[in-house]
């Protein structure tokens, strides 16, 4: 079946879906994205995506480009048109067309671009073994809290994980703590069992896995306290691993080569994948109040 894309209005082959060279998006990355997990038909933790996106244009003074309930009616469709069971929903809006110039033009419409894509979540061998990462520095700017579509130290950070046999890179800020990986949030859990990651201040991006996850955990009188923490501490950890939406919850095992506690994905971390994948599964209930 071949695929659809969103676009402006109109609803494309996607091999025939594209913007104008002159959209600032391509010119300029001055535009924001969303990924969000389609479980069942369903966008799980919707209401928090679009929080999110609000925020990010907000942040950049785009405007929303409709209404939040023709937006869910454009995601609906886009999903239905792919025949998305189980998958995600990509969606971007940019400032829109304009002359090349710095400065916002006077005039624009906001251009959005939606896909959808069938796609599992993370084969369960890889949670058997656990993922890799590496660290390396963070190299991006300090508005890390908009989910804006300009990746290219992200992007090469990836791409160092890669190269290093890798799933992740985590960023370590100039005082020697991890912000967070290129596309994940990092989470380590001491020997109390306590969850640590970095408050949502604008170092890093606030996850929705990450917010859904603190939910969860508490609800299951598990402690999360919000600090950043250093890569030493990180090799100490009892356990480590890093969220997304399309990661959900993955073990981490290694450190710079370092193993985490045996080697071995840790308990609480797989406990702690099981509570989401259910909640994503629509077992648990949908609370759009986590914030
Ligand atoms: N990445 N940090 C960064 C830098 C990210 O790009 C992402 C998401 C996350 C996790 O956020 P969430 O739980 O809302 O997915 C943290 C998406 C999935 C991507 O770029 O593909």
């Amino acid at each position: 079946m071949s695929r659809i894309a969103y676009v402006n209005g109109r609803y494309l082959p996607h091999a025939r879906a594209s913007v104008h060279v002159e959209d600032r998006g391509y010119q300029f990355a001055d535009g924001v994205y969303e990924v969000i997990w389609v479980s069942g038909r369903r966008l799980v933790d919707g209401a928090l995506h679009f929080r999110r996106l609000a925020r990010s244009l907000a942040e950049l003074e785009i405007r929303m480009p409709m209404a939040e309930r023709a937006l869910e009616a454009v995601l609906a469709e886009t999903v239905r048109r792919n025949r998305v069971s189980d998958g995600i929903v990509y969606l971007q809006v940019t400032r829109g067309e304009a002359r090349r110039d710095h400065p916002f033009p006077a005039e624009s419409r906001p251009s959005l671009v939606v896909t959808a894509k069938s796609a599992q979540p993370p084969a369960s061998a890889l949670l058997e073994r656990g993922v890799k990462v590496i660290t390396l520095p963070d190299i991006r700017w300090t508005r890390c809290d908009i989910k804006s579509v300009s990746l290219l130290p992200n992007v090469l950070a990836k791409q160092r994980a890669r190269e290093a046999g890798a799933f992740e890179a985590w960023q370590v800020d100039g005082a020697g703590f991890v912000t967070e990986g290129g596309s994940t949030n990092a989470w380590i859990i001491d020997a109390e069992g306590t969850l640590i990651t970095r408050p949502a201040e604008n170092a890093i991006l606030n996850g929705i896995t990450r917010l859904r996850l603190i939910r969860l955990a508490e609800e299951h009188g598990i402690r999360v306290e919000e600090r950043a923490f250093t890569v030493e501490e990180a090799k100490r950890a009892r356990e480590a691993f890093a969220t997304s939406t399309t990661a959900f919850v993955m073990p981490v095992v290694e450190i710079d080569e370092t193993p985490i506690g045996n080697g071995r994905p840790g308990s609480l971390s797989l406990d702690l994948r099981r509570l989401y994948e259910r909640f994503a599964r629509g077992t648990i209930t949908e609370d759009a109040t986590a914030a």
